[in-house]
Parts: C-alpha cells; sequence; structure tokens
C-alpha cells in the first residue's frame, strides 16, 4: 500500500484546511419594483479557490457591487446559491470583510482602536486585541500610526487602516470594491503594490471589484468581465504573470496584449478580435509585423 510522506500528509493537511472557497452557482439579483425590475445580475455562476485573488472587471453600473452585495450577504439571491466552504451565505459576517472605496472608520476612535474593534465585539481582553491591532498596522505599513484619528490621515492611510481593520478578523474571504477609487493615480499603485505584499502574508481570498483594466491585470490571479444589464460574466482570463509583481510589469508586451483584448471588452461597439489574434501594439503593428516576416 502507498503511504504518504510525512511531507505529503502535510501539504494534504494543509489543502484541506484551506479556507475561502466561494461557489456561486446560478445567481440571479433582481432589483427594483414590478414594471422597473431588473437582473443587476443574472445567471452568474463561478467559483473560486481558496486564497485566489479574483478581480471582476466591468463598466459603471454593470452590477459589480451587487454581485459583491450578494457576496458579502447584503442582497439575498433571486435565483440561485451562493456558498463560501459550503456554508450558504446567510447574512453579513465578519468572516468576509468588506472594503469599500470610503472607509467606514469610527471618525472619534483612534486608529489602534479602530482596528482593534473587531476583537472587542468577539470579547476578546484588551491587550491581546491592542496587540493584534499592532501587529497588523506593522503589516500595513503604519507602525507609529496608532494614537492618530483617521481625519488626521491621507486616503491611503486610512485605507490601509481599513484593510488592517478588516484583516483583524482573519476572513475567510476579502471582499474589495473599488476599494482605491477615491485616490490619486500615484497613490493608488502603491495601495495595490501594498495589498498585494499584505495578501501574499495573509493568504486569504480576495474579490477585488474595479472598472480598471490596469489595476485588475496587475492585481489578479484570474479577471472576470462583466457586461451591462443584464449583469453577466461574458469573459474570464487568467493571469500568468509572475509574483511578486513588479511595477514595470504594465508595460511589458503581454500587459498590453490583454489589455488591448480588456478594453475592446468594455467597449460593445468594437469589433472584438480573438485575444490570440491580438499584438500588444494594434491592429497596424501587427501588420506591420506579419509583412516583415
Ligand atoms: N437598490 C437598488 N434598486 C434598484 N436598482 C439598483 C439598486 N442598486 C443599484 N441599482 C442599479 O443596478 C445596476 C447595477 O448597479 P451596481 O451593482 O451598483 O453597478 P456597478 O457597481 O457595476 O457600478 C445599476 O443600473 C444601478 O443603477
Ligand atoms: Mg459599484
Amino acid at each position: 500500500m502507498n503511504q504518504l510522506s510525512p511531507l505529503e500528509s502535510e501539504l494534504l493537511a494543509q489543502a484541506s484546511a484551506a479556507t475561502g472557497r466561494i461557489e456561486i452557482d446560478n445567481l440571479t439579483i433582481r432589483l427594483g419594483e414590478g414594471r422597473q425590475a431588473f437582473d443587476a445580475v443574472q445567471e452568474v455562476s463561478l467559483s473560486i479557490a481558496p486564497g485566489e485573488f479574483v478581480c471582476v472587471l466591468g463598466p459603471s453600473g454593470c452590477g459589480k457591487s451587487t454581485l459583491l452585495g450578494a457576496l458579502a450577504g447584503h442582497w439575498r439571491p433571486s435565483q440561485g446559491a451562493i456558498r463560501v466552504d459550503g456554508d450558504p451565505v446567510a447574512g453579513p459576517h465578519p468572516d468576509r470583510g468588506l472594503v469599500f472605496q470610503q472607509h467606514t472608520l469610527f471618525p472619534w476612535k483612534k486608529v489602534l482602536d479602530n482596528v482593534a474593534f473587531g476583537l472587542k465585539m468577539k470579547g476578546i481582553q484588551r491587550q491581546e486585541r491592542r496587540d493584534s491591532a499592532r501587529e497588523l498596522l506593522d503589516l500595513v505599513g503604519l507602525a507609529g500610526f496608532e494614537d492618530r484619528y483617521p481625519i488626521q490621515l491621507s486616503g491611503g492611510m486610512q485605507q490601509r487602516v481599513e484593510i488592517a481593520r478588516v484583516l483583524i478578523n482573519q476572513p475567510r474571504v476579502m471582499l474589495m470594491d473599488e476599494p482605491f477609487g477615491a485616490l490619486d493615480a500615484q497613490t493608488r499603485l502603491k495601495m495595490q503594490e501594498l495589498l498585494l505584499e499584505v495578501w501574499a502574508r495573509v493568504k486569504t481570498t480576495v474579490v477585488f471589484i474595479t472598472h480598471d483594466i490596469d489595476e485588475a491585470l496587475f492585481l489578479a490571479d484570474r479577471i472576470l468581465v462583466m457586461s451591462p444589464r443584464p449583469g453577466r460574466i461574458i469573459e474570464e482570463l487568467r493571469l500568468d504573470f509572475a509574483r511578486p509583481r513588479h511595477p514595470d510589469l504594465v508595460t511589458s508586451p503581454e500587459f498590453m496584449r490583454l489589455k488591448r483584448h480588456c478594453l475592446q471588452l468594455l467597449h460593445p461597439q468594437a469589433r472584438i478580435v480573438p485575444l490570440e489574434r491580438l499584438s500588444p501594439l494594434g491592429p497596424q503593428a501587427a501588420a506591420h509585423a506579419n509583412h516583415n516576416v
């Protein structure tokens, strides 16, 4: 009989202990009343592996926030089902942490107490929750800012605190709805890198909503592209870019090629060129390149 080596046993134990598997099965979310009713999300089926980083990319109004809201437990499925680690999503829970474009910190609490708050709700002792909060603030690069109030921080720093506030609950899944959308371009890039560093350490599943193609391509293991009215997943792109991702990635030919493809998907009038026929530089460059061969 084949016996497992100690290493194999350990890997197997790790794999079975992994949490944060999301399964969405034929999900429809119908919004509005009577004749105004419409499917904001229609017949979406997908599965996300524990620890995977998935971006949902689509134009404004296509149903991204509705889909994320359903995962958070704010919307009940009109049809279909959502399960996390096999359990149906029945309402909001700290196991599924949410980060929005605007932070949800208590303005009257110091940074440390904002981050520690989730543990207070769980009845954990003051010293222990403050120690954990310090650790998380260190993780998001905010050691030394424990005694500030949210208003005394920049927008990027507020979002770092927000991420720490969510992570202190050790969520199975982190749900992020355009979390860097209100930040200036420079800060946004820094925050994307920070998020990837943090994610590499905590290994939680991330579902990240964005309408920014560069952001999705830089961050994700996999991009799900959504189309508007009805909100459906129209394409899935797996990204094989090496990790850790470097800012130079955005200038690589493969990145540009995928970006052009996403641009076409987000502009329904555009003629869709199959991905394998797309060059990084555009149709003329492709024709030119063929000419040279
Ligand atoms: N509570 C609601 N009632 C009715 N319609 C809504 C509600 N919330 C959002 N919508 C509509 O549903 C569609 C999808 O919205 P949303 O999920 O917020 O899109 P996105 O996040 O992609 O911009 C939009 O047309 C929006 O106007
Ligand atoms: Mg939205």
